[in-house]
């Protein structure tokens, strides 16, 4: 019997602390009409120093967890995409297993910028078909804000911190991934790019002093790549699914440019009321991007269970990704035990930040609140 991987519970992480474009007005020159028009984002939210990405990734996949009813325990396999983690390694992934209590629960890490969540859901799809693993934990989380530089108007009025994970469980109805197109050009790699920290620029006084550990990006380029691949990847993962696109209920692809999902959802032949955009209030969260508009889509009701969505992504590598998903009624028995209501209560994001053990994190350098 064919093995199919169903989401069956998501849920997400934004920090409290929103910067707005008339925040950035005071430090950078830039304004709230040139963001507003070039990007659709109107503000975005920041982590406070001491937050880390292992930390908003727990916070998320409790969400998901409980909403699953999926004891940590229980998962057989964690991935976390991110760019943005809390060291070089260990990999995040761990932290993450171990702030869940997921003993000895495998994990990894998946590095992939803004495509990595949809990476790690064909991933995590396959794990399922062939039989290795029952139910998986999949995490997009960023913390951009740390490297970027807060000098620089043509990268950091872009991002924006956060996180959002989902449960895939097996089961044999027909639903999860039923598609997905996975892409990648390094020729391209030099218009997206995070110099400094890695094997061929390691950590060095000069090449702090030369700014090579903060994210470096060809804004033109990086557009003209996504308005090639990304209509082009979202047809053909409706292609390989046998659907039109009119058989997708809502298109959730990747927050980053207003204008660029515009187009992608013209070429596809999608119109607008079936397309989600929230990068009003986020701006780019890259790997988390997906994964925070999919709890917003159910929470707005614009997402149910039953429908077919398509996910479309872009960024470093430079990569892209496309995936149509199916989510349909949980079958698996959803446990009502008495460590639900514990877990809800005691793994609040609130009481996660307030409890956890402090972490050792870069000192914090972007802009104050007002
Ligand atoms: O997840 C993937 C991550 N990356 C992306 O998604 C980036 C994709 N690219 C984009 O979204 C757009 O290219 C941007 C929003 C980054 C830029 O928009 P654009 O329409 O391509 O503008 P541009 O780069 O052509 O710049 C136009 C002007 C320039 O001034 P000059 O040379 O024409 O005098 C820039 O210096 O806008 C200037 N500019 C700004 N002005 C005010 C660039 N950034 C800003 C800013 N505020 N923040």
């Amino acid at each position: 019997m064919k093995r199919y991987g169903n989401i069956t519970g998501w849920g997400k992480y934004v920090p409290s602390r929103v910067v707005t474009n008339a925040d950035l007005e005071q430090t950078l020159d830039t304004n709230d009409e040139w963001i507003v028009t070039r990007t659709g984002i109107r503000e975005r939210h920041i982590v406070e120093a001491g937050e880390s990405t292992s930390q908003i990734s727990i916070a998320a996949a409790r969400d998901a967890l409980d909403m699953a009813g999926v004891h940590p325990k229980d998962l057989d396999l964690i991935i976390v995409a991110t760019s943005s983690p809390d060291y070089l390694t260990p990999p995040v992934s761990s932290q993450v297993q171990d702030g869940l209590g997921a003993k000895n629960v495998g994990a990894f890490t998946l590095v992939n910028g803004c495509t990595g969540f949809v990476y790690a859901l064909a991933t995590a799809q396959q794990f399922i078909s062939s039989g290795a693993c029952e139910t998986i934990l999949i995490v997009g989380a960023e913390l951009t804000s740390r490297f970027v530089d807060w000098n620089d108007r043509e990268t950091c009025v872009l991002f924006g911190d956060g996180a959002g994970a989902v449960v895939m469980q097996a089961t044999d109805v027909p639903s999860g991934v039923l598609s997905f197109v996975l892409g990648s050009d390094g020729s391209g790699a030099e218009h997206l790019i995070l110099p400094g920290g890695g094997a061929v620029h390691p950590p060095s006084h000069e090449n702090l002093d030369a700014g090579l550990h903060s994210v470096r990006m060809n804004g033109r380029e990086v557009f003209k790549f996504a308005t090639r691949v990304l209509g082009k990847a979202l047809r053909q993962a409706l292609h390989q699914a046998g659907l039109e696109a009119e058989d997708i209920d809502l298109f959730i692809p990747h927050q980053a440019n207003v204008r660029i999902i515009d187009r992608a959802a013209r070429f596809a032949n999608l119109p607008p009321e079936k397309v989600f955009v929230n990068i009003e209030k986020y701006g780019n969260t890259s790997a988390a991007s997906i994964p925070i508009a999919l709890c917003e889509a159910f929470e707005q009701g614009r997402a149910k269970i039953g429908d077919t969505l398509a996910f479309v992504a872009f960024g470093a590598g430079l990569t892209w990704a496309s995936a149509v998903v199916k989510i349909t009624e949980n079958t698996q028995p959803v446990p009502k035990s008495w460590w639900q209501g514990l877990v809800s209560r005691w793994f609040s994001p609130n009481h996660l930040v307030s409890n956890s053990a402090p972490q050792k994190t870069p000192a914090d350098h972007t802009p104050e609140a007002n």
